[in-house]
């Protein structure tokens, strides 16, 4: 971050305070408060930070306006066609792309971290059968910490890396094993001998009765949905990670924090909202009338898997992800599937609405992946775990980041209160 020249005055009552004005590397420049308080004695008021910078970061840019998201500088649809995964995650955590000998460390080092401490496998059997598998990836990522006392402590550097490296590894087990619980199965161990992506399909679709053979279209697939998915600046359940962090918690407990936020429907659960919309409109005709219940402010309705915070002409990962689906889906001979027409349909119709021309609203990452997921054998109940499992290694890298920024401050923010004034108690007999 540049420190410029440059400065804004604010008049209070006469009063005047330059503010420092921050040039970044890319993106707009930022107004610098953090003495604002403390000299003019007002608080800002951005209850949704659509205006607020919450920290310096490095890691992810997004340009809502040309739809570019660029991952230590290089674009997603880049990363997407030439890169996978656990290169995406080497890049993120570490800031540049790994050599050959870098890569084949990372990649050995992530896979002998893949299986969970055997007692583990009780806390699963607590669960009910038709817990949610966000609910158990949330207590389960929680209690990490209650078996892996030796990455816990956030002062050692060493430690802070043990701990990445096995959520990274073990969320995959983690998330094929709550898919598996709910459907009844046996729970499958993670191999060393298949990739990242064809390791979680196999533990998620392998059964012991018979062999089973991943399809390494679909790993693929899977691997481009997890890259997809892997960062994305200072979002609702990164910044939560970053909050929760800055008091001193113990990485597990910060992501299961993240994966908690990123349930919600408005963010990481989008993508089970949206199939479920999707399924719900179940034709073509009857897409007008849901449009019509999206447009309407009377009704709660919203179109699930439309619309961003930060991108106002497209958002590129679903661009790549549209291309996957029909991939996939053709693949599979499935192209025909209803969904996906009523999908492909619904973002032309939404896209000619001058409602949502005006509003800028447009397919997110979470409007294509569903289908996929979908079409690949998944329940809507994983698809937001999935997310999560993908998003971990962002969330891992922004925890790291902000650990390693010598003037972290715990966060605690201030508010506008208009409760009640200073009033004495009275007795019940007198109310
Ligand atoms: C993710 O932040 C991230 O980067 C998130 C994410 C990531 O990778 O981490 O990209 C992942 O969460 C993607 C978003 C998934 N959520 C959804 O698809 C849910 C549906 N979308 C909306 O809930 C909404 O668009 C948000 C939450 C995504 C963005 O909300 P904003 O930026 O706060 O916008 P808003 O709610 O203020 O809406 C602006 C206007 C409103 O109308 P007015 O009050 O101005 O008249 O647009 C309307 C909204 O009513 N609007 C929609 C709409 N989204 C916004 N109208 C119909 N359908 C929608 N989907």
């Amino acid at each position: 971050m540049a420190d410029t020249d440059k400065s804004a005055t604010l008049t209070i009552d006469g009063a005047s305070y330059d503010l420092p004005i921050l040039s970044p590397t890319a993106g707009p420049d930022v107004l610098d408060i953090r003495k604002l308080y403390g000299q003019a004695g007002v608080f800002t008021y951005d209850p949704g930070f659509t205006s607020t910078a919450s920290c310096e970061s490095t890691i992810t840019f997004i340009d809502g306006v040309k739809g570019e998201l660029l991952h230590r500088g290089y674009p997603i649809d880049q990363l997407a066609g030439k890169s996978h995964y656990l290169e995406v995650c080497f890049l993120l955590l570490y800031g540049n792309l790994p050599t050959a000998a870098e890569l084949e460390k990372f990649e050995d080092t992530v896979t002998r971290h893949t299986m969970l401490h055997e007692q583990m496998y009780n806390f699963f059997r607590g669960f009910r059968r038709d817990a949610h598998p966000m609910a158990i990836m949330t207590g389960v990522v929680g209690a990490m910490s209650a078996f892996y006392h030796d990455s816990t402590d956030i002062t050692d550097p060493h430690q802070r890396e043990v701990a990445s490296i096995r959520l990274i590894a073990k969320m995959p087990t983690i998330a094929a094993m709550a898919y598996k619980y709910s459907i009844g199965q046996p729970f499958v161990y993670p191999r060393n001998d298949l990739d990242y992506s064809s390791n979680f399909l196999n533990m998620c679709f392998s059964v012991p009765a018979e062999d089973y053979v991943v399809n390494p279209i679909l790993a693929r697939a899977m691997d481009r949905i997890f890259t997809l998915h892997a960062d994305h600046e200072q979002n609702a359940s990164t910044s939560t990670v970053r909050l929760a962090s800055s008091s001193g918690a113990n990485p597990f407990a910060c992501i299961a924090a993240g994966i908690a936020c990123l349930w919600g429907p408005a963010h990481g659960g989008a993508n089970q909202a949206c199939l479920e919309m999707l399924k719900e409109i179940g034709s073509v005709d009857r897409i007008p009338e849901f449009i019509a219940r999206a447009k309407d402010k009377n009704d709660p309705f919203r179109l699930m898997g439309f619309g961003h915070r930060v991108y106002k002409n497209f958002d590129p990962r679903a661009t790549v992800m549209k291309q996957s689906a029909d991939e996939v889906l053709e693949l599979l001979g499935v192209e025909n599937n209803p969904i996906l027409a009523v999908a492909k349909e619904l973002e032309q119709q939404a896209l000619a609405d001058p409602y949502f021309a005006e509003k800028k609203l447009f397919p997110n990452v979470d409007f294509y992946s569903g289908v996929i997921l979908e079409a690949m054998g998944f329940p809507t109940s994983m698809f937001t775990p999935i997310f999560a499992l993908s998003r971990t290694v962002g969330w891992i890298s922004q925890w790291k980041e902000q650990l390693g920024d010598p003037g972290m401050k715990i966060g605690r923010p201030r508010q506008l209160y208009n409760g009640e004034s200073l009033r004495d108690y009275s007795d019940i007999e007198n109310r």
